[in-house]
């Protein structure tokens, strides 16, 4: 799940290189480095560990110079996060250079046969025999292109690579095999881009392509070929929207703590146009599937993995509550290996803000091959995701920059409801009456979301006093138990601190062995049907000594007096109380990491988009 980039223009290639490796760093932020070649034929390659910011400079007071090159942004997979191990790779003369996102799962067996024939290695990537092996078949008289695409047929797993060599100046090429995050090419005016996503090139061009698995791309200056097997294919550019606006961190000092506020917005967009309130009725522009296909579906399965696997479990409650489809959310990475027993009669919805995560779409491909038809929720138009998919719900909330994802929850909880919302409609289950109860509470959801958010000052006063803590437990009971996963998520991700989401009802039977007075123990207590339990559930904890920050919907006295500390949310549906819910435990997360001095919005270990295994 590294970041790549490529450019062959008029431009320097240096600068172009490292604006878009800063719009991609979400993907890894191990190491950087770039492979910038000049007009006299002479290659220079800069890379280092650490991130961009640094290198950036150094870069700067090089000099590089030069109108074509790659660039990489790494997030580790084999071999440590050093200089030597950074991208781009090359091959033993250092006329070809490589960089890669995937993970070449045969490479042991390739550096021996390829150490054989006397090629020699410098690190200790997978990546390094890409660049050898090219080698091999250019050696052979192969050109650039051939090379590639027999050095593809020798790499197991999911890659996306580009490639560069001195033997043909002007020509970058650029290889997706499987999914390992995509490679999308932009179209300038005499001038070309290559990126791992969208935003990297949005800044210069809307007219890109999105490169296939299976397909080689050969990227000049003037001219795009695209080609699979050896046979050429055609492909036509497409426009994409892009709103820069969104990418900036403006006044906020970091892009978690603006997408935090981001949230009321991010939930009227995605219900705008779609949740007809005045005609009672939801409308899906894209929904990819006819009035026979929405009748047929005996059963719901939602995937999705870390966050968005805990929106497909919110989604759940949806699709049995709102549209009486029996329905369940599972691990993509676990429910791809299971050999589910699934068919056309059961609609997979994958929740995905990147569309690229490599477990989600595996799970997809595997639907795909088991004849079911697929909705996904994601944020990213064009996502891989998406192109697998029957139809989309886009969750409109603009870039999502801070690693931990925050706005793009909320909003696909606010998707999933639509969606729900719409099966019950076009199955004929629901009536316009019930559709306007439905529909109702999404209406006052923005504005009570803005509420919750203008306490801030009180969710940072209980980062004050608990910062220090070194182990959290989050409690909650039906709809709120994927919420405490997610809360306890978002502080492990940001704050690097200890801790467990449980089902509340699930303490007895062991973690209640843990409470004391250094374990907090965060519960989420808004009113509903299981709010009593939750009660019991505190008053157990106090029992114990336990310290409880309690989530409660606004006048609940008694939750308020037996907690030690108390958060208030407004009155709002049952179902809907997970998005006001989660808001308090983002901003509680942030305000433990800022106040733990981590980095929030590049949390360690971690990146955006994760698509190796
Ligand atoms: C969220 O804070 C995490 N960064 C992570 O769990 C993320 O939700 C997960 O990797 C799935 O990503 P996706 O939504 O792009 O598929």
């Amino acid at each position: 799940m590294c970041g790549i980039m490529g450019y062959v223009g008029e431009r320097e290639a240096a600068a172009v290189l490292i604006d878009g490796l800063r719009a991609l760093e979400y993907r890894g932020y191990d190491s950087v480095g770039i492979a910038v070649l000049d007009d006299a034929g002479e290659m220079a390659i800069h890379k280092r560990a650490g991130k961009l910011n640094a290198f950036a400079a150094e870069v700067a007071a090089r000099e590089a110079s030069g109108r074509q090159g790659i660039g990489h942004t790494r997030w580790a997979t084999h071999g440590a996060p050093s200089d030597i191990n950074a991208h781009p790779h090359t091959d033993c003369s250092g006329k070809v250079v490589v960089i890669h996102n995937g993970i070449v799962e045969n490479f042991v067996e390739l550096k021996q046969s390829l150490r054989a024939e006397g090629h020699n290695f410098q690190s200790d990537t997978d990546t390094e025999v890409i660049p050898h092996l090219i080698e091999h078949y250019l050696g052979e008289g192969a050109s650039i292109d051939a090379a590639v695409r027999e050095t593809i047929t020798r790499i197991s797993g999911a890659h996306a690579i580009l490639a560069m060599t001195l033997a043909e100046p002007g020509v970058i090429i650029a290889a997706r095999i499987g999914n390992a995050g995509g490679v999308v090419i932009g179209y300038g005016h005499g001038e070309n881009y290559l990126a791992s996503d969208l935003p990297a090139i949005l800044p210069h061009t809307r007219r890109v392509v999105f490169l296939e698995d299976g397909e080689v791309a050969r990227v000049a200056r003037g001219a795009v070929t695209f080609s699979r097997d050896g046979r050429t294919v055609d492909k036509v550019p497409q426009d994409v929207p892009y709103d820069p606006v969104s990418a900036a961190k403006g006044s906020y000092k970091h892009f978690m703590q603006k997408e935090i506020a981001e949230q009321p917005e991010a939930i009227l967009d995605t219900l705008r146009g779609r949740a007809l309130f005045s005609e009672s009725r939801v409308s899906l522009e894209d929904i990819g599937l006819d009035a026979d296909q929405l009748r047929q579906i005996r059963r719901v399965l939602l995937v999705g993995m870390g966050t968005s696997l805990h929106g497909a479990m919110i989604g759940r409650y949806f699709m049995e509550q709102i549209a009486r489809i029996p329905a369940e959310a599972e691990n993509a990475s676990e429910w791809r290996y299971r050999d589910s027993i699934i068919g056309p009669e059961t609609l997979v919805v994958s929740v995905s803000q990147s569309g690229e995560t490599v477990d989600t779409l595996a799970a997809m491909e595997e639907a795909r091959l088991k004849g079911c038809p697929q909705v996904t929720i994601c944020n990213v138009v064009g996502g891989q995701a998406t192109r697998i998919a029957d139809g989309v719900v886009y969750t409109r909330c603009g870039l999502e920059i801070g690693v931990a994802s925050t706005k793009t929850y909320v909003a696909a909880i606010t998707a999933v409801y639509l969606l729900a919302c719409y099966l019950g409609q076009e199955r004929g289950l629901i009536d316009r009456e019930r559709m306007a109860g439905l529909l109702q509470p999404l209406a006052q959801l923005p504005f009570q979301t803005g509420e919750v958010m203008k306490r801030n000052g009180e969710y940072e006063r209980l980062a004050q006093e608990f910062f220090r803590c070194n182990n959290f437990l989050f409690l909650g009971r039906g709809i709120q138990y994927p919420v405490a996963m997610e809360g306890a998520l978002k502080l492990k991700e940001v704050s690097y601190i200890h801790a467990e989401g449980y089902a509340a009802g699930e303490m007895k039977h062991g973690p209640i062995a843990l409470i004391d007075r250094d374990m907090p123990v965060i519960a989420l207590a808004p009113r509903d049907q299981l709010r009593d339990k939750m009660l019991s559930n505190i008053q157990q904890v106090k029992a114990r000594e336990g310290t409880v920050v309690a989530l409660a919907t606004a006048g609940d006295q008694e939750i308020a007096e037996t907690a030690d500390h108390i958060v208030w949310l407004p009155e709002a549906t049952p179902l809907l109380n997970p998005v006001l819910t989660s808001l308090p435990l983002q901003a509680f997360a942030y305000h433990v990491a800022v106040r733990r001095g981590c980095d929030v919005d590049q949390p360690r270990n971690l990146a955006k988009t994760v698509t190796v295994e």
